[in-house]
């Protein structure tokens, strides 16, 4: 199976996950939208969905699925999303689509987060893949020197030959180098460095169940 078959394979699975009747949460990325196609199929019994980003609204939108403030609710049952790496005891790193800060968001607001994944992002420690962090842009650079004191060398992420600008109007910085022994720590420990909105590890929001694509089918680990 290609990893796109692999993505499609979990990103169905996960429906057994969305509560009638209720709202569900929703992440972002390649995995996540295959899971928002098969979610079509079952729009009519739902209530909607609260997205963790702009191109995630988009499609849901497009599908004619209802897309509620994130302040207009106050639990969500469950919390669908993928990640960059996820460990043995569900930790994770996200943000390779910039959209990490609303994901901790919609995750924090959630019960359960099911994460939906292909086997490629199974690792034994997390950092192999560059930490996304999203930033201030006055605090970038001094960001940029407290991880050269950790061994991580970061790097502003551009598009199309500038900063990205996220969501939320802010820049993010992809660090490599990082060996993180400890997420909960690590996440704790740079979510107070001035300047920082979100960092993309998730331990304090661990995922409680992964959905892994394997050549076997889909393997759920459960946390
Ligand atoms: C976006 C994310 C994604 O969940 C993560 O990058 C995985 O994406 P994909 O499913 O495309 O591999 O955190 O900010």
């Amino acid at each position: 199976m290609t990893q796109d078959e692999l993505k499609a394979l979990v990103g169905q699975a996960a429906l057994q996950y969305v509560v009638p009747g209720e709202i569900v949460g929703v992440g972002t990325g390649s995995t996540v939208n295959k899971f928002i196609e098969a979610l079509a199929s079952v729009k009519d019994q739902i209530k909607g969905a609260v997205s963790s980003s702009e191109a995630s609204t988009a499609r849901l939108h497009a599908l004619g699925i209802r897309v509620f403030d994130c302040n207009d609710v106050t639990e969500l049952s469950v919390y669908i999303d993928g990640a960059d790496e996820i460990d043995a005891q569900g930790h994770m790193v996200k943000g390779g689509g910039a959209a990490l800060t609303r994901e901790k968001i919609v995750a924090a607001q959630s019960r359960q987060f099911v994460c939906i994944a292909d086997e490629s992002k199974l690792v034994k420690t997390l950092g192999a893949f560059p930490l996304p962090v999203e930033v201030i842009p006055m605090a970038t650079a001094r960001v940029i020197r407290q991880f050269a004191v950790m061994g991580g060398v970061a790097k502003i992420r551009q598009k199309d030959g500038h900063p990205l600008v996220t969501d939320n109007g802010q820049h993010i910085l992809d660090v490599s180098g990082l060996h993180i022994t400890d997420p909960l720590a690590f996440e704790t420990q740079v979510s107070q460095w001035p300047g920082v909105v979100t960092v993309g590890v998730f331990a304090h929001q661990k995922s409680h169940v992964c959905l892994l694509g394997t050549e076997n089918g889909v393997k759920t680990l459960v946390f």
